[in-house]
């Protein structure tokens, strides 16, 4: 029978009641996190008529003027309490497969969020499974600077074991080796890319080619969005045709309503590598 990875985690010996100290608060803000979407707010948040979401200087620009360093976590749409039983749902998933595919001891989950801004969702997530390595990447150099200050203390030894890191990058130019990952996760960023004003459609497939090429076999890649179905079913639909002709991989495209929250309706598109029958 498949047993869950033991929760404890060790951390060198003078971090550790940082350590404490960190996970405490975050068990105790995630009802304090302030929440914004892109239907009420990207019209608020555009200085101008040329502002473009899908650009790294819009968003170099947010972190350095809307969101200084030190403040509140910010998520956009919901909170990490939201997207948790999704997310436990794939790890466990994922866990199950590794260890049995495993003949020794299985290896720990390779975990990817894509542009985490200064969401404390991967943060958290570690908190309550700390058996995996998680790179969050963003293009936006300040919320990768502030997220490295802050979670200093969950920096992993090596590639190899568990921890969190901040790496500064493109999604549609990862900095991975192919295969790389068996989760890769985002809330909001697929919105941004899909804001560019031009070819929104093909810069999108082309950013999920990109995560599918460093994504295991079996490998997940969910999409939490306030986009409804009749928008995103087709890009979906559209990568998933370019995936299997550029890469000769099968993906099942589905997606779930994961509720309401301030009148505004979210859903999680998951993206999943079929190649295997599973
Ligand atoms: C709407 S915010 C969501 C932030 C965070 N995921 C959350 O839920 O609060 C979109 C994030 O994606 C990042 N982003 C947008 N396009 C990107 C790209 N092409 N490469 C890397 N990061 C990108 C932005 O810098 C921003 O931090």
């Amino acid at each position: 029978m498949f047993m869950l990875p033991t929760k404890r985690i060790i951390f060198p010996f003078r971090d550790i009641y940082r350590t404490n100290k960190l996970i405490q608060n975050l068990r105790s803000c995630t009802t304090s996190v302030h929440c914004r979407n892109f239907r009420t707010s990207s019209a608020a948040l555009k200085d101008d008529t040329t502002s473009d979401m899908s650009r790294q200087s819009y968003w170099e620009k947010y972190y350095r003027t809307k969101q200084p360093e030190g403040s509140e976590p910010y998520d956009w749409f919901f909170p990490y309490k939201v997207a948790k039983p999704y997310l436990l749902q794939h790890i466990h998933q994922q866990s199950a497969l590794l260890a049995e595919r495993s003949t020794g001891k299985p290896p720990i989950l390779q975990v990817m969020e894509l542009g985490c801004g200064t969401s404390d969702l991967s943060a958290q997530l570690f908190v309550d499974e700390p058996h995996m390595h998680i790179h969050c990447v963003d293009f936006a150099e300040e919320a990768i600077q502030i997220m490295r200050d802050k979670y200093i203390h969950f920096l992993p030894e090596t590639e190899h074991s568990p921890g969190i890191q901040f790496r500064h990058c493109n999604v549609s130019n990862l900095p991975f080796t192919d295969s790389r990952f068996n989760i890769c996760f985002e809330k909001g960023t697929i919105d941004a890319v899909l804001k560019q004003k031009k070819h929104a459609t093909s810069y999108a497939v082309e950013v999920i080619c990109e995560v599918a090429r460093v994504l295991k076999e079996d490998g997940v890649f969910l999409q939490f969005t306030e986009e409804r179905p009749e928008l995103r079913l087709s890009v979906l639909e559209k990568a998933k045709v370019e995936i299997l002709k550029s890469r000769n991989r099968n993906f099942s495209v589905s997606f779930k309503e994961v509720g309401d929250f301030s009148g505004i309706e979210f859903f999680l598109y998951i993206m999943q590598d079929i190649n295997n029958g599973s």
